[in-house]
């Protein structure tokens, strides 16, 4: 090993050299750049490395993003992403809407019937997603998260208050929450929401049309 390295001294042009670079630096970055590169013989800003949000992995073919329209073109097909002239999806609104103007999702009438295909999806999409803080009977108290959150007991589905809801309330609550209830909308796509709706018309024991 050379003696230089050893005691040290070795280190020492290359460190005038970084401080020489910094006051340099000062005046742009790119002589700084090239002064590192310089010494070091690589930069720090030619490197592989990734961007923020950068897709390192192109999507298997055939596959359709989560967000690829939020739409299926009837209500049983597959989510293809958003079909020309589309015009049941309705406008965007806010949490802030569903409080201070329900009347945007009140008047919202519901695209689809209480068949058995309904309440069969409607199901299976509210024991995966609303099921833990609702419970599979609406009742607030039942929600797994009861223990940890007692407040639910306060909005059980099958309360008269929870019943005299729109349809359109309902589909506005899943689409984009309310208070204390998360927007369920990125996991539930538009048509699949209605049959949630249906779904939890049905647990509360007031057929499709709700109180509407
Ligand atoms: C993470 C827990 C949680 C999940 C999951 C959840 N909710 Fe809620 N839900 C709440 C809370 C909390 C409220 C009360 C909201 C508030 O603070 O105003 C609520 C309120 C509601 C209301 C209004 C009740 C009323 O009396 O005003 C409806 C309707 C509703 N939820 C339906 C659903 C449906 C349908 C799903 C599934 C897609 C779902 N919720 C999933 C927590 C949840």
């Amino acid at each position: 090993m050379p003696s230089g390295l050893r005691d040290g001294t070795g280190a020492r042009p290359a460190l005038s050299a970084i401080l020489v670079a910094m006051v340099l630096g000062a005046a742009g970055c790119t002589p700084l750049d090239d002064l590192m590169a310089d010494i070091f013989k690589r930069s720090m800003r030619n490197q592989e490395s990734f961007d923020p949000y950068e897709n390192t992995l192109p999507p298997p073919e055939g596959s359709v993003a989560m967000s690829a329209g939020n739409y299926a073109a009837s209500p049983f097909e597959v989510n293809l992403g958003q079909p020309e002239g589309a015009s049941d999806v309705p406008p965007p609104f806010t949490q802030l809407d569903m409080t201070n103007r329900p009347e945007i999702v009140d008047r919202l009438a519901n695209p689809v019937p209480s068949s058995p295909e309904s309440l069969a999806r409607g199901e299976e999409l509210y024991d995966r997603v609303c099921v833990v803080c609702h419970g599979s009977d609406g009742a607030g108290t039942t929600g797994y998260i009861f223990e940890v959150h007692p407040l639910m007991a306060a909005y059980p589905l099958r309360a008269p208050r929870a019943v005299a809801l729109s349809d359109g309330y309902i589909y506005g609550m899943i689409r984009v929450g309310r208070g204390n209830m998360p927007a369920y909308g990125h996991q539930i796509p538009h048509y699949d929401r209605w049959h949630v709706v249906n779904y939890v018309r049905q647990l509360q024991g007031v057929g499709a049309e709700g109180a509407n």
